[in-house]
């Protein structure tokens, strides 16, 4: 059971940590006043802060000892402005498309940083990847194999790969965002070795340099990242002997955040794990982390158009909806909703919807809220990850506006 959340005088809960504040009667986010930006810059918007970025990546920097080559997951944030600013404290990017390459390459991140993940690249994509001359290809499928062979043999390129395995393992996380299961789309089963070496031995370009996983997304509990290494090492250790220059040793991304007070992984507990685990195979370790990184990084500021009070249930309607944080309507859930005034209103129970033409469309339900006024301003916590990024324009609503502080 998740312990209950402090609650504040209006019968709302607030995080007591260091990202998000009442300061005042303000709400602050890593120190910024959210009013001020709100006037500034209208809504809806979303707002990240690069310091809090920079103390995420310090974290795992610090729990590994700098041992750990940190690849951000662009697919969870592609704000230029974050890009630059992960770049800058020494990261690299792991990409899942042709345009998150090109994406990568504008914000300077060089080739040799890029590693290139996903279950169907494309001609196109793998082309531009290896005429690039990108780092890595995380290959997850025979087929795909063949073509990134073929490729480097017309280009005359050198390229190097890592197997995604998929481990069988139950991430005990939501089914959306579970992928590491044997009846999931990713990775490979061992079974498929004996191909995959026929096929490498092909083509000369191809060199084999490890093996990476990526057993799902919000993963709270380490111990599915444990089963993974441990069911990965045999077949390492193998390979290596098989005379493959088996050099990185990638354990993806996945580690979740408290949404909603649960309880998430200790970094420094599964930075000892993963080191002690892998100690025997010498190799270098990769990661590829998104939400961690930038998750709590990002709000997503909303105006109150109308209050709506049926006989049956109270709905806030706001500027935003389902259209720019789609993760209610899809895997049902929960950010945080504060107002960024603190309010002696009266507490009611409401749900929050956005204006698109469909049931799905909710960010919150009921929620305990001060009973909100046309026009106010409610924060929508831990948005920087997969917030923006899958935002669309269903019914023609333009996409949020987006600022870095
Ligand atoms: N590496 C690979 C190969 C991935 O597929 C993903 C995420 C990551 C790394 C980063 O995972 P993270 O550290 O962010 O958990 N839209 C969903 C999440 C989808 C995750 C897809 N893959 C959500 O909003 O929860």
């Amino acid at each position: 059971m998740p312990k209950q959340p402090a609650t504040d005088l209006c019968g709302l809960f607030v995080r007591p940590n260091e990202v998000l504040k009442y300061q005042g009667s303000n709400l602050s986010f890593m120190g910024q006043n959210l009013a001020s930006l709100a006037k500034t810059h209208g809504t809806p918007i979303y707002v990240y802060s690069k310091k809090r970025i920079s103390q995420k990546i310090e974290k795992i920097k610090n729990a590994f000892q700098n041992n750990i080559g940190i690849h951000f997951a662009m697919k969870s944030n592609h704000n230029p402005k974050i890009l630059q600013h992960i770049r800058s404290r020494g990261l690299g990017i792991d990409v899942v498309s042709g345009g998150e390459i090109n994406r990568a390459l504008e914000c300077g991140f060089k080739p040799d940083q890029i590693i290139f993940s996903g279950v169907g690249k494309s001609q196109d994509e793998i082309n531009l990847g290896v005429r690039k001359g990108i780092f890595l290809f995380n290959v997850e499928s025979p087929q795909e194999l063949e073509r990134i062979g073929q490729i480097a043999g017309r280009q005359n390129k050198n390229v190097s790969l890592s197997f995604r395995i998929n481990p069988d393992v139950n991430a005990q996380t939501h089914p959306y965002v579970t992928t590491g299961f044997r009846e999931n789309k990713f990775g490979m089963d061992k079974s498929f070795i004996p191909e995959l070496l026929r096929i490498l031995k092909r083509y000369r370009k191809l060199k084999l340099m490890g093996l990476d996983f990526h057993i799902g997304s919000q993963l709270t509990d380490l111990k599915p990242f444990e089963d993974a290494v441990k069911k990965s090492i045999p077949l390492f250790t193998s390979l290596k002997n098989l005379g493959h220059a088996m050099t990185y040793f990638n354990t993806g991304g996945g580690i979740g955040i408290s949404y909603k007070n649960e309880k998430t992984i200790d970094i420094d507990r599964y930075a000892t794990q993963i080191q002690k685990l892998l100690k025997p195979l010498n190799c270098k370790i990769l990661c590829e982390p998104g939400r961690f990184l930038v998750g709590d990084a990002g709000v997503l500021l909303t105006k109150v158009e109308y209050l709506k009070k049926t006989p049956h249930r109270n709905f806030i309607i706001a500027n935003t909806g389902m259209h720019h944080l789609l993760r209610p309507a899809l895997y049902d859930s929960y950010h945080h909703i504060l107002p960024i005034k603190k309010s002696t209103r009266t507490t009611i129970v409401a749900d929050v919807v956005g204006p698109i033409c469909e049931s799905s469309d909710w960010l919150a339900k009921k929620i305990k809220i001060p009973l909100p006024q046309m026009g106010d301003v409610l924060a929508i916590c831990d948005v920087g990850a997969y917030g923006f990024v899958m935002a669309n324009e269903y019914n023609l609503h333009p996409k949020p506006k987006e600022i870095v502080i």
